[in-house]
Formats: structure tokens, C-alpha cells, sequence
């Protein structure tokens, strides 16, 4: 079944209700889907020891790795920052490795009907491989 960008962009804000950051208060929700259409979600955690927080890209792509998922068609983002939230180099990195074929939305979550599209080549040219 194929998910309509509308729909991933939803399912990443329904996501978001899970974010802890009671440091930042900055909640972010993410979402991917597969080629099968099956839709994985995941927010931000945030640690007192500021430099472990994950942010909801890798905890969404980190379940769905570690559930078997690959294959990834498209990952949506939201947070409440005008014009979506970009994702951060480190999620880029981990996007280009396991999602490089991905379109990648970002929303803001108090409108979720207005978004941008990115591919992760564009967010992460010549991105790092580990052999040539
Ligand atoms: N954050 C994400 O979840 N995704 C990003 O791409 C950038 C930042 C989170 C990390 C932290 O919990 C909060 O946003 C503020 O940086």
C-alpha cells in the first residue's frame, strides 16, 4: 500500500507524543516507511548527560534496523519549527548508510499540511563510507 507523505508526516507527529526532553522542552517525532509500506515511528530521548540524547530520526531508524526493516522509502520529521525541523548531521549520516534512497519530510507540527522535500543526497553530498 502506498503511504502518502500526508500520512507519514501524521504518523511522525503521532510519534512525537512519545519525545522525552524535558531538557530541551524541543519535541521532535519521526517516521519511516518501507517499501512494504509499513510505517515506523520514534522521538527524541534526552539524557542529563546532554551529549547521550538521540534524536527521533535515529531512534525511529534504530527500531526499525533492529526489528529487521530495511529498505526504506521515505522519513518524515516533525517538530514545532517553522518550515519542519532539519535533521541534524549525525541522523544525515545514519540516513545516507541504512536510508539512502529515502525522500525526507519535514513538517512543523502546528501545520502539518505544509512540508519540504529533500532527498538524503541532497541533505548529505559525498557523504562518509567507510570503503570507497
Ligand atoms: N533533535 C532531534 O530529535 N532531531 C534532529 O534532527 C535535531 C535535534 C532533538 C535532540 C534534542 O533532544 C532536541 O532536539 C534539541 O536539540
Amino acid at each position: 500500500m502506498k503511504i502518502t507523505p500526508e500520512k507519514l508526516i501524521q504518523a511522525a507527529a503521532q510519534a512525537r507524543l512519545g519525545a522525552v526532553a524535558p531538557y530541551s522542552k524541543f519535541q521532535v517525532g519521526a517516521a519511516l516507511v518501507t517499501s512494504a509500506g509499513k510505517i515506523i515511528g520514534g522521538a527524541n530521548v534526552e539524557s542529563a548527560s546532554y551529549g547521550l540524547t538521540c534524536c527521533a530520526e535515529r531512534v525511529a531508524l534504530f527500531a526499525a534496523l533492529t526489528s529487521g526493516h530495511r529498505d526504506f522509502t521515505a522519513v518524515a520529521v516533525v517538530a514545532r519549527a517553522p518550515a519542519g525541523p532539519m535533521p541534524c548531521g549525525a541522523c544525515r549520516q545514519l540516513l545516507a548508510e541504512y536510508a539512502p534512497q529515502a525522500r525526507v519530510y519535514v513538517a512543523d507540527s502546528d501545520d502539518l499540511t505544509q512540508f519540504r522535500t529533500f532527498t538524503v543526497g541532497e541533505l548529505l553530498p559525498a557523504a562518509f563510507v567507510l570503503v570507497p
